[in-house]
């Protein structure tokens, strides 16, 4: 009975029929002028337009009432000011200044298991259509102090510290690796959402896909993260995010303690233990770090 996953994030794009197409083309169902469905997790992507990018709202699901009151009585406590309802609650994390609302949501079905080869061709496992994500895993947020916002999702959310990479802070619900992670960075910006597909060959053949004819959108993959243990390929959207399609078959964690105490500085792992070789020195540091950045510091965005 705790917060258990990711409902949806809630963005705001320079560009938004740029970016609606990226999407539409990564696999998602736009099923209304910027809302955007995957297959198992419905509509989990809002984007509106305005003339900066901008992480407007992580929604997160909770099995009950009792848990938003529990999370409401948590984010109390740490002096963030909550909007309460029965069913939901809203509170403003105060170093990114991004909205989290928490709301009852039912969980996911589980996931269709891999199916056995059934054809000569294997057209069956490999994939030769659209690929369709069947949900949103995991939402990156940059942010100026993570371990201050760290304190919003871990004490006030409930959330559980899986790793440290790269100086960020990778938590989770429940049984997958991370779901919200947040990085050092200048200002608070979207890093990534992360797209879970149904195998590794999906996470290749899709990020193909995307990238034929549209060699600008090509940031990194395949390649087989450390931490999580993920597949990874890496994607450029229009807005200045990554997007990032994802398989593991290392997802399920107990729903208990992890392997360590993780804690900043400790258990460097590497961002990948494999990957083909990318086209830029650092492949994930976002266009907004690159530029000289114009406001600084907790609260702009
Ligand atoms: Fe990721």
């Amino acid at each position: 009975m705790v917060a258990h996953r990711v409902v949806s994030l809630t963005r705001k794009v320079p560009d938004l029929d740029k970016t609606c197409r990226f999407y539409r083309q990564l696999g998602l169902e736009e099923t209304s002028r910027g809302t955007f469905a995957t297959v198992l997790g419905g509509e989990q992507l809002f984007l509106s337009e305005a003339e900066r990018p901008e992480v407007v709202e992580i929604h997160v699901g909770a099995d009950d009432a009792r848990d938003i009151a529990d999370i409401s009585g948590r984010l109390e406590s740490l002096g963030v000011a909550v909007e309460r309802s029965a069913a939901s609650l809203a509170a403003v994390e105060p170093v990114s200044g991004v909205r989290v609302r928490v709301s009852v949501a039912e969980r996911l079905p589980k996931e269709p298991p891999p199916s056995a080869p059934t054809s000569a061709d294997r057209t069956d496992l490999v994939r030769r259509e659209p690929v369709r994500p069947l949900r949103l895993g995991h939402v990156v947020v940059g942010c100026t102090d993570v371990e201050r916002a760290k304190d919003f999702f871990i004490e006030g959310i409930g959330m559980r510290l899986s790793d440290y990479v790269i100086g960020g802070p990778f938590m989770r619900f429940e049984t997958d690796h991370h779901n919200i992670v947040l990085l050092p960075a200048p200002m608070t910006l979207l890093h990534h959402t992360a797209w879970k597909v149904g195998s590794v060959d999906e996470v290749g053949y899709g990020g193909t896909q995307m990238i034929e004819g549209h060699p600008e959108r090509h940031a990194w993959g395949l390649g087989r993260h450390g931490a999580s243990a993920n597949y990874f390929w890496y994607l450029k959207d229009p807005a200045g995010a990554f997007a990032e399609y994802y398989y593991s078959e290392m997802d399920d964690l107990a729903d208990g303690p992890y392997f360590w105490d993780p804690a900043p500085g400790t258990g460097d792992l590497p961002v990948a233990v494999w990957a083909s070789p990318a086209l830029e020195e650092q492949p994930l540091v976002p266009e907004a770090m690159r530029a000289p950045i114009l406001a600084t510091g907790p609260g702009d965005r």
